[in-house]
């Protein structure tokens, strides 16, 4: 039996969603992280203060008794957001990122941005105040091939952003490129990226060869073989730019298995024994508390956490629940698709 105990992981790129779901899912997150940066793509979005601190006490109030779990809350970037706002929200150590959405990339982003001009005053008084703005990474002209759309990104937004902005501290959120493991690594302590779990499982080939997997469909998609094993070598090797977060994404399966099925992958219920598996597969589950515990707080000025979080690999594969059943119907937990022997400490 081969024990490995880390400091507790934080998720620094989750969705709580809100009402039922939120009471289902949450369960499952703060059973293993501390902390967990919270997405803001409710309908409607989470675009103010206010509405940052109700999501927050909402979160706060749907733990289980006894558990532990801080939210680390996000705003919504629209392009009516009052920098002023944001900078209260901040200083009161509310709120600890904004959320670019380009409009239409993804889940609820319709309120995103269209044009960056538009929110120019609210990212320059984030890079007075080191505010992180966490990015979802695609272009969403349609005539880009969907698994483009993050590299002409890089090249045609974010670059040209962090240019004219130098002092922007960004982060890269959920990369799926080799392009974009390179372009962290460029970015110094103001440029951080975060990686799912799921990518580091699946490629492209897991989706849509034998048959059209739903439950593999996210956004980013899942690229082809060469972009996964450069996300495995980043998320292995230590470097401090690369941050675990899992963007788990809770959908009912009806929603997912569907004529025009949802994107996101709920991976929260068993990151933690996938990432063991994934990093031992790469010897380098020396390196799994630097991705999952010590980066992501670095990045953020954080204290890393004080608790710890033991897995076990046992000699029998573990099981775990297939589904999480929600009063809006089941939601399938991100099934790897080959054992796991590794399982969390109660
Ligand atoms: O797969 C995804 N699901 N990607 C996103 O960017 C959003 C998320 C969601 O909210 O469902
Ligand atoms: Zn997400």
């Amino acid at each position: 039996m081969h024990t490995l105990t880390l400091r507790r992981p934080d998720d620094w790129h989750l969705h709580l969603r809100d009402g039922a779901m939120l009471k289902a899912v949450l369960p499952e997150s703060a059973r293993h992280f501390a902390r967990a940066i919270i997405m803001p793509n409710l309908v409607p979005p989470v675009v103010t203060g206010d509405e940052a601190r109700a999501y927050r006490d909402r979160i706060l109030a749907a733990l289980p008794p006894g558990a532990t779990f801080e939210p680390l809350m996000t705003l919504y970037l629209t392009e009516a957001t009052d920098p002023d706002d944001v900078a209260a929200a901040a200083a009161s150590g509310l709120v600890r990122a904004v959320k670019l959405y380009p409009a239409g990339a993804t889940t609820n982003s319709h309120a995103g941005v269209r044009d960056l001009d538009k929110v120019l005053p609210v990212l320059e008084r984030m890079a007075d105040i080191g505010l992180p703005l966490c990015v979802h990474g695609e272009v969403t002209d349609p005539s880009v091939d969907i698994f483009d759309r993050e590299a002409v990104f890089i090249d045609t937004v974010l670059d040209p952003l962090r240019r004219r902005l130098p002092g922007l501290r960004v982060v890269m959120e959920h990369i799926t490129t080799e392009e974009g493991v390179a372009y962290a690594r460029t970015g110094g302590d103001t440029l951080g990226a975060t990686i799912t779990t799921h990518h580091l499982v699946i490629n492209r080939n897991h989706i849509l060869a034998g048959g059209i997997k739903p439950h593999y469909y996210c956004l980013p998609v899942a690229k082809r073989e060469k972009h996964r094993l450069a996300l495995r070598a980043a998320a292995t090797s230590g470097e401090a730019c690369f941050l675990l977060g899992t963007d788990s994404a809770p959908h009912v399966d009806a929603l997912k298995e569907h004529a025009c099925g949802c994107a996101g992958c709920f991976t929260a219920t068993n990151t933690m024994p996938l990432l063991a598996h994934v990093f031992e597969e790469e010897s380098a589950l020396h390196h799994l508390e630097a991705f999952a515990s010590r980066n992501g707080p670095a990045f953020y000025r954080l204290p890393v956490n004080e608790t710890k979080l033991t897995l076990v690999k046992h000699e029998q594969p573990q099981s775990f629940p297939e589904k999480i059943l929600t009063e809006a119907g089941p939601v399938t937990v991100f099934n790897p698709g080959f054992p796991v022997h590794w399982h969390v400490e109660a």
